[in-house]
């Protein structure tokens, strides 16, 4: 045979032919953005968070105003996580009917479009900084389920489109199913942390949250980062008790993750990418080591790799067309 018959660069050849060639392609509506709202902050103060650089702790109105902003640039949905001005050891807050969040959800609902997705977990709001209830340090799984019921029956009630349970106890997903219909919510979401990693990539998001356990670890609740099949079975439990979407997180060091529960499930499937994702990416750009593409190219393996929906805190760079 002559020399190649196939040339592949023939379809890299400028940047038109690349552009209709392009196989998987981000949209604005693939993008969820977390926000952080802060009880006790006042307006027009914003508290930068230094261990994610370019992010920020906001108060309710302050949320509302940038949600606006981006809704106004395309984005479609957010991820509240409250920071309560009290924490106490069974982290009532959380289930407050006025609490930062549920406040937070009511003022989105009426002045935005947006769908808003709420973290359900304990962790913000109670004082030893667990995902649970503590009894003689052990973690107290079942006890557990009946706050985090509380806790999504309280943002359905605010509001919410979708609670995100991220506790990683078992059996959550189909405690609170029963609890959102047994009170008429039938129609509220639930987005599960399905496959929840215990990842040193949550660090600078414990510091922006003030959340890091005061003893131990999170290791007894969330997943060894070496299991795959874990995963699986973890993804079909919350399918079985009623999970609408399920999520992966950490995203990028999870991209097999992803494609495996994607193919295995169909279902809508969630990547989180998270703090330490992003604080490595902008450390890198802000030192001067890879260029901002980088964080465009993350974004496109998290696509790639079978998300239908991506949590990640550059939402508004992609939205600004600024990578
Ligand atoms: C709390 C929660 C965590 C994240 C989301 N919800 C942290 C943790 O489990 O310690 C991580 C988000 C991020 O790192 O961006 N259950
Ligand atoms: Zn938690």
């Amino acid at each position: 045979m002559e020399f190649p018959v196939t040339r592949m660069r023939r379809l890299r050849k400028n940047h038109n032919i690349r552009t209709i060639l392009t196989e998987s392609k981000l949209n604005p509506e693939d993008f969820v953005y977390p926000m952080f709202v802060k009880e006790g902050l006042e307006d027009g103060q914003k508290e930068h968070i230094d261990t994610m650089p370019g992010q920020y702790r906001y108060s309710i109105n302050d949320t509302v105003e940038e949600a606006s902003r981006l809704e106004e640039i395309g984005l479609s949905s957010v991820l509240l996580f409250g920071m309560p001005l009290l924490k106490d050891d069974k982290g009532s807050m959380a289930y407050n009917k006025d609490g930062i969040v549920q406040q937070a959800v009511r003022r989105l609902k009426k002045e935005t479009d947006l769908v808003v997705i709420t973290d359900v977990c304990m962790c913000q709001y109670t004082s030893h900084g667990h995902c649970g209830i503590i009894r003689d340090d052990e973690i107290i799984n079942d006890e557990t389920l009946n706050y985090l019921s509380k806790i999504a029956l309280s943002h359905a009630e605010a509001g919410a489109d979708i609670v995100a349970p991220s506790d990683m106890m078992d059996g959550r997903v189909g405690a609170i199913r029963k609890t959102l219909d047994l009170n008429g919510h039938y129609n509220t979401i639930i987005m599960s942390y399905s496959a929840k990693y215990s990842s040193s990539f949550y660090a600078p998001f414990r510091d922006a949250v003030c959340s890091a356990p005061c003893f131990g670890d999170r290791k007894s609740y969330q997943m060894n980062p070496s299991n795959t099949s874990e995963a699986l079975r973890e993804v079909k439990m919350d399918i079985d008790e009623g999970a609408d979407i399920v999520m992966i997180k950490p995203a990028m060091p999870y991209l097999d993750i992803i494609k495996g529960v994607k193919d295995e499930f169909k279902m809508p499937t969630a990547a989180y990418q998270v703090s330490g994702e992003y604080s490595m990416l902008m450390a890198g750009i802000n030192a001067g080591y890879i260029t901002k593409e980088s964080i465009y190219e993350s974004l496109q393996s998290i696509k790639r790799a079978g998300a239908d929906l991506i949590i990640t805190h550059f939402a508004p760079e992609f939205l600004e067309g600024s990578i």
